[in-house]
């Protein structure tokens, strides 16, 4: 089939390439140039595990193109709309000037039976209130409400084999004829069996705002228990261990740490909140509003623990903070809890080092203001503390002992619940992890 993909991100640019690599034809198109010209030489514009090899593979067979104009959408049968939707500046609410954009600006490039598929994350109505403008430009083309689960860092798999598909359709029935269109361009995931649930507009895009907002509260209910471990002496790991155990309750999604951070989960609860407002259903969400409110609570928190490990001050002290990205395998710093704190005790006085294996050129063009340091060797040289933020393997693997005659005082703060804390201080290390004794 012939694809167009609008907006090539984090999400755009894994799906085009991804809907090649499953055999269409397909044209990516972004407002960006460098981006596009990135992608047309075939190399990430970011950070993701697996793109390259992915964009070079399909770019060869001839079936992917990246254009900044629009006008070349015209010809394709599908057009995905995935450009991004940041909150609001000052506001809880989603931004949509770039999806209403990416969809008028499609408008004139429509044909009859062309289906136009919103993958962004959006506030419910949204999809409707689109549908009536494709309808009075082409009252043969259809549009669907598509969201997108995928998770950076898994974003290739995610997208190549998801768990399911929700397809949102006006009628909300197998019947409506954008259905049919989009199983031939999944035909292959849905082969190997993946489930799809066909639903009306509003359902479908609830389906996202409500996953995510799951997602988030489950870590911000760990969290929660976190406070009351660090209240008692008790260990948070194992308490989420032992209910994780109960699979309705399930492992995954329960690490406590610093919080969640992200493109997503932060600005998606708080639009969510926004729009239910709107709908006269605030009281409904306001959960939510504590689910945001521990999860920031955590960036305060490590500040304070930080202060603590360094003897009461921070003045002056040498803080290396090991992880920019929100999470491991990204480059992305939007929202990071990691820089967040790396900015706040630089703001009470520490001397604060960050490294990152990716994401440290994001990352400075965030906060110019604090010194990055690629080689970690070199970051944790002479520190009075170290503070692990983000995952990263090659952070879960460092060794105690061949740390410790590399820093000033053996002082590590384990921002993610990830070192095992009798090893480091086997090592001689003064171990302080989070909700753990
Ligand atoms: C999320 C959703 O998972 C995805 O389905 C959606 O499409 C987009 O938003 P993503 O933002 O890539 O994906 O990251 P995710 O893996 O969900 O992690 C979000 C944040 O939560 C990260 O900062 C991560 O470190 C944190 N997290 C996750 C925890 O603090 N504890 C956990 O147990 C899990």
């Amino acid at each position: 089939m012939r694809i167009s993909v609008i907006g090539c991100g984090y999400l755009g640019a894994v799906h085009a390439a991804c809907m090649a690599k499953l055999g269409h034809e397909v044209v990516g198109i972004d407002v960006d140039a460098r981006k596009i010209e990135e992608l047309s030489a075939a190399r990430a514009p970011f950070y993701e595990p697996g793109l390259d090899v992915l964009l070079k593979e399909v770019q060869e067979t001839g079936r992917l193109s990246f254009t900044t104009d629009v006008s070349a959408a015209e010809g394709s049968a599908v057009h995905f709309i995935c450009v991004g939707t940041p909150q609001k500046k000052g506001e809880n609410g989603a931004d949509l000037t770039y999806v209403d954009a990416a969809t008028t600006g499609l408008l004139p490039y429509l044909s009859a039976g062309d289906v136009v598929v919103g993958k962004s994350t959006v506030p419910v109505g949204t999809a409707s209130r689109l549908a009536v403008l494709v309808q009075a430009e082409q009252p043969d083309a259809h549009l669907v409400w598509n969201p997108e689960f995928l998770r950076e860092g898994h974003a290739v798999d995610d997208t190549l084999r998801p768990d399911r598909f929700v397809y949102g359709v006006s009628d909300g029935s197998e019947e409506h004829p954008a259905v049919s269109v989009l199983d031939e361009v999944y035909s292959t995931p849905l082969a190997a069996g993946t489930a799809r649930i066909v639903a009306d507009h509003p359902t479908a895009e609830l389906v996202k705002a409500a996953a995510n907002s799951f997602l988030a509260t489950k870590i911000s209910f760990i969290n929660a228990m976190a406070e009351v471990c660090e209240a008692t002496g008790a260990d948070v790991t194992q308490l989420a261990d032992a209910i994780g155990m109960d699979d309705r309750i399930g492992r995954k999604f329960l690490n406590a740490g610093i919080g969640f951070g992200g493109g997503c989960l932060p600005k998606d609860i708080r639009g969510f909140m926004a729009r239910a407002g709107e709908l006269g259903a605030d009281q409904a969400l306001t959960f939510l509003r504590e689910v945001d409110a521990i999860n920031m609570r955590r960036r305060t928190r490590v500040v304070e623990l930080a202060r603590d490990l360094c003897g009461g001050s921070l003045l002056g002290k040498r803080v290396t903070v090991l992880g920019a990205a929100f999470k491991p395998e990204s480059d992305d710093v939007r929202d990071s809890p990691a820089l967040s704190i790396a900015a706040q005790l630089q703001l009470q006085g520490a001397v604060v080092t960050v490294t990152d294996p990716k994401a440290l050129s994001n990352a400075a063009r965030r906060f110019p203001e604090l010194q990055y340091e690629v080689d970690t060797s070199a970051a944790v040289l002479k520190a009075d503390a170290l503070l692990l933020l983000t995952e990263w393997q090659e952070y879960r693997d460092l060794d105690p002992y061949d740390l410790g005659s590399a820093v000033s005082s053996r002082r590590i703060l384990d921002g993610r619940n990830v070192l095992d804390p009798a090893k480091w201080r086997a090592a001689g290390w003064i171990y302080r992890g989070l909700g753990r004794p």
